[in-house]
């Protein structure tokens, strides 16, 4: 398998080269990765310049990009945004589509974590535009942890590239989704327990929550629980999604709570059948134009799904749950008017 690693600085003692010869060192066994080494080669985009006598060093990057199972971007944050150099060359990839709905690992080599944000939130921004297939999204920093933390990246991009593109894993065909109803309370609520107890870094409700106050599980046409379960009626996964009730001027927002896969069934498209059914809801909702959720900020593997159902970060709050560690979370929201 070979990962195409692209880095957006050009200077020759850059961080984010240095993360990606990293990447080279730590490829998993049976993965390749090769730096891309001539960004800066590349002309500047026209469109004028493309067609039969298109630049050499453009078909040379459209021909590595189009060749690779997938791709590495390590970039740094110029100007709150990303360089120039990097947008030049998805520029470039745009029209001929190389990068169309590719599976790309985004990250930034940063000292401390609060820094590339934006610069990684800009590049995500552009890859949407060719509705790449993202990973990452959180910058690695330097120290202890960079490559454990790089390792996971590597390892995520390698693993999800051996499957079939997103979208392409339906649920499993002996599982059912299906709203629950008030008789199903006490199941859903004992479910839920066991999924709190499994994850507590990533479902920010506790156990003493639920004993105080079990959730309804009663269908209206503003909220609905939905859950997969067995032809034998075995509990695989849950979601909740709900329009918000209180003022009227936020009734077109629903919200996706509760989302939980049992660890035995994960990883095989039961989560993404959940959430297209909670969407499928979501739409169904008089005045509903867009969907909103809040999902840990580490939890890569939510983060993955939600971005490539379309969810998009539009905040970031620090210390929002303590498990009893300080958990920072993203908001993350799918405009279902566009
Ligand atoms: C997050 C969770 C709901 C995902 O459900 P799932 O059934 O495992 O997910 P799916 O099999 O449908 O996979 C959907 C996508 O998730 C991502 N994903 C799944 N397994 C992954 C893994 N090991 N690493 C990274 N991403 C992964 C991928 O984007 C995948 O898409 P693809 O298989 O088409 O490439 C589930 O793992 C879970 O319940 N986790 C614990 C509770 C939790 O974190 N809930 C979310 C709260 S916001
Ligand atoms: C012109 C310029 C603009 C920059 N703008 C930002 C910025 O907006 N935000 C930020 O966090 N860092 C910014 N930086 C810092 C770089 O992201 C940082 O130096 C990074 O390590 C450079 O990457 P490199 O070492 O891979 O070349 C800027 C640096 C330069 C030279």
């Amino acid at each position: 398998m070979k990962i195409l690693a692209i880095c957006g600085s050009l200077q020759a003692r850059s961080a984010n080269r240095a993360l990606i010869d990293l990447a080279v060192r730590l490829a998993p066994p049976g993965v390749e990765v090769v730096p891309f080494a001539s960004l800066g080669d590349l002309p500047h985009f026209n469109p004028d310049l493309d067609g039969p006598a298109c630049p050499e060093p453009v078909l040379r990057f459209r021909r590595a990009v189009a060749d690779s199972d997938a791709l590495l971007i390590v970039s740094p944050e110029y100007g709150h945004s990303l360089p120039g150099v990097l947008k030049n060359a998805i520029d470039w990839s745009i029209g001929s589509g190389e990068m169309e709905e590719k599976l790309i690992a985004i990250t930034a080599s940063t000292p401390i974590a609060v820094r590339g944000r934006l610069g990684l939130r800009a590049l995500r921004d552009t890859l949407s535009a060719v509705k790449a297939r993202l990973i990452g999204g959180e910058p690695v920093v330097r120290g202890a942890h960079e490559e454990a933390d790089l390792q996971a990246l590597l390892r995520t991009l390698a693993e999800r590239a051996a499957r079939p593109p997103a979208g392409t894993a339906a649920a499993p065909p002996d599982v059912h989704i299906a709203p629950l109803g008030p008789p199903e309370q006490a199941a859903y609520n004992d479910f839920l327990l066991a999924g709190i107890a499994a994850h507590p870094d990533t479902l920010r409700i506790a156990r003493a929550d639920v004993e105080q106050a079990p959730f309804s599980t009663a269908e209206t046409p503003w909220a609905a629980t939905l859950a997969a379960r067995t032809a034998a009626g075995t509990w695989i996964g849950v979601v909740t999604v709900e329009r918000e009730q209180g003022r009227q001027k936020r009734h077109h927002i629903a919200w996706i709570y509760r989302m939980y896969v049992a660890a035995n069934h994960a990883g095989s498209g039961v989560g993404r059948a959940l959430l297209r059914a909670a969407m499928e809801r979501a739409r169904t909702m008089s005045g509903v134009g867009k969907v909103n959720l809040t999902v840990a900020a580490h939890n890569r593997r939510a983060i993955s799904l939600y971005m490539s159902e379309g969810f998009r970060e539009f905040a970031r709050e620090e210390d929002a749950f303590r498990d009893p560690a300080p958990r920072a979370e993203l908001s993350m929201a799918l405009n279902l008017e566009q």
